[in-house]
């Protein structure tokens, strides 16, 4: 194990949930895992304590901004006024997303 891994017991991320790991917010959608960078870019919401929604995307849990988790783009800015610009400005530096292993009953972000 290198210094800088990070995991998350598999048994405490079942379909539809969220941990924190370290510096990123990781999830299971159906089976599938994800580690994205754990802070929203509008206002660096916990996306840890945001959920899933019924399309599969991150929501943040300060101001409802949806995040597409295979690109890490945000696919609805956050629910103030401007949001239009929120988003486009969000989307110049999207989540960073890392890739993920399944091993001796761990989730690691590589
Ligand atoms: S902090 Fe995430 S939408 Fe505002």
């Amino acid at each position: 194990m290198t210094e800088n891994q990070q995991t998350v017991p598999i048994d405490s991320l079942p379909p539809g949930t969220l941990a924190a790991c370290g510096d990123y917010v990781v999830g299971n959608i159906g089976g599938a895992y994800f580690a994205l960078d754990r802070w929203c870019r509008h206002r660096k919401g916990d996306l840890a304590e945001g959920s899933i929604d019924a399309q599969g995307c991150l929501v943040c849990p300060l101001h409802g901004a949806r995040y597409d988790v295979n690109t890490g783009q945000a696919v609805e800015g956050p629910r103030v006024p401007g949001k239009g610009l929120a988003k486009l400005m969000m989307n110049r530096r999207p989540l960073e997303r890392k890739a993920v292993e399944i091993r001796d009953g761990a989730l690691f972000v590589r």
